[in-house]
């Protein structure tokens, strides 16, 4: 498979973390740091910082996402945000089916599915959540349960599609938790999604698509992931609200 083929893409995760103020400050910080980035710069922030977000990226390398969007255009469902109302604000990028949407949330494949379909119909960019919870790498079922849930979320979507679909192998026991994937463990579950994706669209979409790694992604360890062949990039929670730790796995992609 040919690395050449894919832009990786460095996406910060900022989870419920900094308000329209510091959104704005911590995008500032950033724009002098990864403005000569190889890779795709992109910063998943609260609904509500959105505006800022975007009002303090505009004219720069750095692409704003949102942290989930809802299945419907619209109607009675409280506290969700649709696709379309993101989309309208100058979004880009979404991240679907994140394990803490599944965990506290009560999202299943099925859902994770539907936001994707009505993501992609909105014309935003997926950053599709997969990974594995503890217990099932201990018994084993790591790449059935991550085959399923990328087969499922991919249900409907078509090869042109795809392009707009990166995918992010998150270990679940590998988030927040300073316990890393090693670099060949996180290489092994994107090469079998890889496959995966070659099985259902062919080769060519396979080594088109960008397959990140997330879970404890830092400034220290970025290299020796960022240099796997088939890791492209990577969803970073805590290390991407502080700028420095940031900006330096952006530069870890030039290696
Ligand atoms: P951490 O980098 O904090 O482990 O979070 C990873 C993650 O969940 C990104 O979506």
């Amino acid at each position: 498979m040919n690395k050449s083929l894919r832009k990786p893409v460095i996406a910060g995760n900022w989870k419920m973390n900094n308000n329209p103020a510091q959104a704005a400050a911590l995008i500032e910080q950033l724009k002098p740091l990864v403005k000569d980035a190889s890779c795709e710069v992109v910063a998943c922030v609260p609904y509500i910082d959105l505006h800022a977000a975007l009002k303090a990226a505009e004219g720069t390398n750095i692409q704003i996402g949102a942290q989930n969007c809802h299945w419907a255009a619209s109607g009675a469902f409280t506290g969700e945000i649709p696709a379309a109302m993101l989309k309208e604000l100058g979004v880009p990028y979404v991240i679907i089916g994140h394990s803490e949407r599944r965990q506290y949330f009560g999202e299943t494949d099925l859902t994770v599915r539907d936001r994707t379909r009505a993501a992609l119909d909105a014309g935003l960019k997926v950053i599709l959540c997969v990974g594995e919870l503890k217990e099932q790498r201990l018994r084993n079922i790591t790449a059935e349960v991550v085959r399923m849930q990328t087969k499922l979320a991919l249900e409907g979507v078509t090869e042109k599609e795809l392009e707009n679909i990166v995918i992010a192998y998150e270990p679940v026991w590998a988030i927040g938790t300073g316990l890393t994937a090693t670099p060949e463990q996180a290489n092994e579950v994107n090469l079998l999604i890889r496959q995966l994706i070659a099985e259902l669209y062919g080769k060519a979409a396979a080594d088109k698509t960008v397959i990140q790694y997330g879970g404890s992604m830092n400034e220290k360890n970025a290299g020796e992931l960022l240099a796997m062949p088939d890791i492209d990039g990577g969803l970073i929670g805590g290390a991407s609200l502080a700028a420095e730790k940031f900006a330096a796995i952006v530069t870890a992609t030039k290696q």
